[in-house]
C-alpha cells in the first residue's frame, strides 16, 4: 500500500522519545572548552574599554574575546546574509543585549561566572526605541525579497476608486515584537582541524550555514562541515548563521580546542532575530453590492541600525493577491531602530499582514451589514489577480464550505453582542489565510542494497516537522519498500545539497528530488533485468515493469533484487537525483489557502477572554502524511492563538533592554489556553506545483488566526481591537 497520505508515525519517534536523538548541544568531543557570551547593556553608544583583570584572573579561563583581540572576519555581502554587527569586529554598541565578548573556560560554571566578572565601560547615546517616534523617518528597503521584486506595488487607481466609493473603511493595526522561543535554545560546538572547521549548530539550512562561516573566515566552502542531525523547532530563528554559532568558531580557533557555546532562554531575545513590530494603515473600500473596489495597505516595520543588516517584514503580500479587486496599493517602509536585526518567523509578513487585511476585511463586512464569509465569495478571485496567472490550483472555496459547515457558520447570528450564554458573550469569527508555494534547487542520493533496504541521503534537515519521515516515505512508495525498509540520513553539509528549512518549501524542494533519484535507480534495475535473458522479461516495455517487495516485476516473471543485483555482480545500486522548478512556474500563480473560524467567550463580569472552539480548514496541495501534517495544522493555529492573545516582547524605551526576556513574562499559550480544534484537509490531487503536488503547510495554518480571533472578539463585544495581543483592558 502506498504510504504517502497515510497517517504515519515519526520514523524518528522512538529515538526522540529515548532520548538517543542527539541534537547539537549534545554531542561529546574530548577537550571541550564552554564560551558564554558578555552583551551589551546600553541601547546605543560606544565601547570605551574592557576591564578584564579580575575575570582573567579566575580559576578555569582559557580566553576573553573582545574587539580589542578578536580575529578580523571578511564581512562582504555573499548569497547568504551574514549578520555584521554583532560579530566583536568593532566598538559600536547598535542595541541592547549586543554580544560585546566571549569568555571561555574549562567548565560551563567557570565560563559563566567570568563572563559575569568582566565590565565594560561605555560611551552612551540616547537610543532610538520607539517606532512612533520616528515614523516620519520610514524609507524604503534597499533589498525588498533579495531584490526579486519592488517594495511597492499598485494595479488600477486605489485613491480615486476610494474616495468615489460607497463604502469605505479606513484603520491602522499594529501587530507587536514577537520572539520565536523554539524549545530547544541556539547551540553551536565548534572544532577546528587546522584549516578544516567542523560544527554541530542548531540550523534550519546547513548549506547556508556552510556557505556564511566560509565567507566569514574566508575559507574554502568544502573546508567547513556542518552538522544539525535533529532540531528542537527554528520557526525561522535558526534560518540565518547569528553571532553565537560564529563567535563559538571565532573561539575554538583562539584557544585551540573545541569549543561549546548554548544560549541561555534570555539571550535568545536578542542573539537571533524576532518578528519586528509592524504599523498597516489600510484603506478598502466597496461598492453597495460588496465587491471590493479600492485596497491600500500601507506597512511600516521596525528594522536595526543598518551598520546592523536589513529584514523588510513583507505584509503586504497577501493583500495585493487574496481578492478580486481592480484598484489596489501596496507599500513597505522600514524604521530602523537599535534593536537587533529581525529576522522570518513562521509566515514572515502574512502573519502580520493578514491580522490587517483579515481585520479590514470583516470591517468592511459589517460597514456592509454582510455576512464575512459571503463578503469574501463575492470577491473571490478566480485567477491570481496580481500575476494574473492562473493558479495552479485553488480549493478556497472548498476549505470555505467546508469549514463553514464542520464550525456551524450558518447558524451565526449577525449582530454583534447578539449571541450569550447567560452573562457571557459569544463571538463568531472567520478569516482566510494563505502562504506562497516556494520550491528551490534540491539533490538526492538512494543506495538500494541486493538485501532490499535504501539509504536515503539529503542535505535538508529537520526541523522537527517530519521530513525524515516524509522522504522516507517517497522513497518508499517510488521503490516499492516498505517503509521500514527506508533508512534516511539528513543534516550533513557533507550531503547532497539541499536549501534552507523554511518558506513551508522543503517537501516541494526536496522531495522531488528524492523521488529523482529513486526513478533513477528503478531506471537502472529495468535496465538491468531487461538486458539479461534468462530473467524472462527483455521484451517487457519499460512501463510494464515496477518495483515491488524487494523485486522487479513484470507481465511474465519477476526477478529478486538479491538476483537480478547478483547477475551484475553488485551489492548496490545508485544513484543521485535532482530536481528544481520548471517553467510551471512560470505560466502559473502557486499559492496554498485556507478558511479558520474561531469562536470566543468573553465573561464581561470577570473580564475573562477565551477561544473557545477553533476550525482551520486547508489546502495545501497534496497531503503527504495526515498525521505529521495534522500536527503542522494543530501547531500553526496554536501559534496563532499565541500571536492573538498573548505574546509581545516588551522593551524599556529608556534603555532599549527587553524586559520579558524569559518564557514567565513572554506569554505563549499553554494547554489551558487551547480549545478543541479541528482541522481539515480538503482534497487536492495536484502534480502542477511540483511532482508530489506539495504546496506547503508549515506555515499556512498560522496566517488568519488573529484576525478570526479579533473579528470574534468584535463579533462577542462589539469592540474592534486593532492593536495586538487583544487584551482584556480594551473590552472591559
Ligand atoms: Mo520559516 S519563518 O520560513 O523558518
Amino acid at each position: 500500500m502506498a504510504s504517502i497520505g497515510q497517517p504515519i508515525d515519526r520514523v524518528d519517534g522512538h529515538l526522540k522519545v529515548t532520548g538517543r536523538a542527539r541534537y547539537a548541544a549534545e554531542f561529546e568531543l574530548p577537550d571541550v572548552t564552554y564560551a558564554v557570551l558578555v552583551q551589551s547593556t546600553i541601547g546605543a553608544g560606544e565601547i570605551t574599554g574592557f576591564d578584564l583583570a579580575r575575570a582573567k584572573a579566575m580559576p578555569g579561563v582559557l580566553a576573553i574575546i573582545t574587539p580589542e583581540n578578536a580575529p578580523k572576519l571578511s564581512i562582504k555581502e555573499g548569497p547568504q546574509q551574514v549578520v555584521r554587527a554583532p560579530l566583536l569586529q568593532d566598538m559600536r554598541v547598535h542595541y541592547n543585549g549586543q554580544h560585546v565578548g566571549v569568555v571561555v573556560a574549562d567548565t560551563l560554571d567557570r565560563a559563566a561566572a567570568a563572563a559575569s566578572a568582566v565590565r565594560v565601560h561605555y560611551r552612551r547615546e540616547e537610543p532610538v526605541t520607539s517606532m512612533d517616534a520616528v515614523l516620519g523617518q520610514a524609507y524604503v528597503p534597499t533589498r525588498f525579497r533579495n531584490g526579486e521584486r519592488p517594495p511597492d506595488t499598485r494595479r488600477g487607481d486605489p485613491d480615486g476608486a476610494f474616495s468615489a466609493a460607497a463604502i469605505r473603511i479606513e484603520a491602522n493595526y499594529t501587530t507587536p515584537v514577537e520572539h520565536h522561543n523554539p524549545m530547544e535554545p541556539h547551540a553551536t560546538i565548534a572544532r577546528w582541524e587546522g584549516d578544516r572547521l567542523t560544527v554541530w549548530t542548531t540550523t534550519q539550512g546547513i548549506s547556508a550555514a556552510q556557505q556564511s562561516l566560509a565567507t566569514l573566515f574566508g575559507i574554502d566552502r568544502g573546508k567547513v562541515h556542518v552538522l544539525s542531525p535533529y532540531l528542537g523547532g527554528g520557526f525561522g530563528s535558526k534560518g540565518n548563521t547569528w553571532p553565537p554559532a560564529v563567535i563559538a568558531a571565532m573561539a575554538a580557533r583562539m584557544v585551540d580546542r573545541p569549543v561549546k557555546l548554548v544560549t541561555t532562554r534570555a539571550q535568545m531575545f536578542t542573539s537571533n532575530g524576532y518578528r519586528p513590530r509592524t504599523i498597516q494603515k489600510l484603506r478598502f473600500a466597496a461598492d453597495a453590492d460588496g465587491r471590493l473596489v479600492a485596497m491600500r495597505h500601507d506597512g511600516f516595520a521596525q528594522t536595526s541600525m543598518p551598520a546592523v543588516g536589513e529584514f523588510a517584514e513583507p505584509v503586504g503580500l497577501a493583500t495585493e493577491m487574496l481578492y478580486a479587486c481592480p484598484n489596489v496599493a501596496v507599500t513597505h517602509r522600514l524604521v530602523a531602530l537599535n534593536a537587533g536585526l529581525p529576522t522570518y518567523m513562521r509566515a514572515p509578513g502574512l502573519a502580520s499582514g493578514n491580522f490587517a487585511l483579515e481585520s479590514a476585511m470583516d470591517e468592511l463586512a459589517a460597514a456592509l451589514k454582510m455576512d464575512p464569509l459571503e463578503f469574501r465569495l463575492r470577491n473571490y478571485a478566480e485567477q491570481d489577480p496580481h500575476e494574473k496567472k492562473p493558479y495552479a490550483s485553488k480549493a478556497l472555496r472548498a476549505c470555505y464550505q467546508q469549514g463553514a459547515e464542520l464550525f456551524g457558520w450558518a447558524r451565526r447570528s449577525p449582530e454583534p453582542r447578539s449571541m450569550r450564554e447567560g452573562d457571557v458573550l459569544i463571538g463568531w469569527g472567520m478569516a482566510t489565510s494563505t502562504y506562497p508555494t516556494h520550491r528551490m534547487p534540491a539533490k538526492a542520493c538512494v543506495r538500494l542494497e541486493a538485501d532490499g533496504h535504501a539509504v536515503v541521503q539529503v542535505g535538508t534537515q529537520d526541523i522537527g516537522t517530519g521530513t525524515y519521515t516524509v522522504m522516507s516515505q517517497i522513497a518508499a512508495d517510488a521503490l516499492g519498500l516498505p517503509l521500514e525498509r527506508i533508512r534516511c540520513e539528513l543534516g550533513d553539509s557533507a550531503l547532497p545539497p539541499a536549501p534552507i528549512s523554511g518558506g513551508s518549501m522543503t517537501v516541494a524542494s526536496v522531495g522531488p528530488a528524492v523521488l529523482a533519484a529513486c526513478q533513477a535507480v528503478r531506471d537502472r534495475l529495468f535496465e538491468h533485468t531487461r538486458a539479461e535473458p534468462r530473467f524472462g522479461l527483455q521484451n517487457a516495455p519499460t512501463d510494464a515493469l515496477r518495483l515491488e517487495d524487494a523485486a522487479v516485476v513484470g507481465p511474465e516473471g519477476r526477478v529478486g533484487l538479491a538476483e537480478l543485483l547478483g547477475s551484475k555482480g553488485v551489492e548496490f545500486v545508485e544513484a543521485e537525483g535532482s530536481a528544481k522548478a520548471g517553467e510551471e512556474h512560470e505560466r502559473y500563480a502557486m499559492h496554498s489557502f485556507g478558511a479558520q473560524f474561531a469562536e470566543v467567550r468573553f465573561d464581561p463580569l470577570i473580564g475573562q477572554l477565551r477561544v473557545s472552539r477553533f476550525v482551520g480548514a486547508f489546502d495545501g496541495g497534496r497531503v503527504m502524511n495526515a498525521k505529521t501534517a495534522r500536527s503542522q495544522l494543530i501547531g500553526g493555529i496554536v501559534y496563532g492563538l499565541g500571536m492573538a492573545l498573548l505574546e509581545e516582547t516588551h522593551v524599556d524605551g529608556e534603555t532599549g533592554r527587553i524586559v520579558n526576556a524569559n518564557v514567565a513574562e513572554y506569554l505563549m499559550p499553554v494547554n489551558a489556553d487551547v480549545p478543541d480544534i479541528q482541522t481539515i484537509l480538503v482534497a487536492n490531487d495536484e502534480r502542477t506545483s511540483n511532482p508530489l503536488g506539495a504546496k506547503g503547510i508549515g506555515e499556512l495554518p498560522m496566517v488568519g488566526v488573529a484576525a478570526a480571533v479579533a473579528n470574534a472578539v468584535f463579533h462577542a463585544t462589539g469592540v474592534r481591537v486593532r492593536d495586538l495581543p487583544i487584551r482584556i483592558e480594551r473590552l472591559v
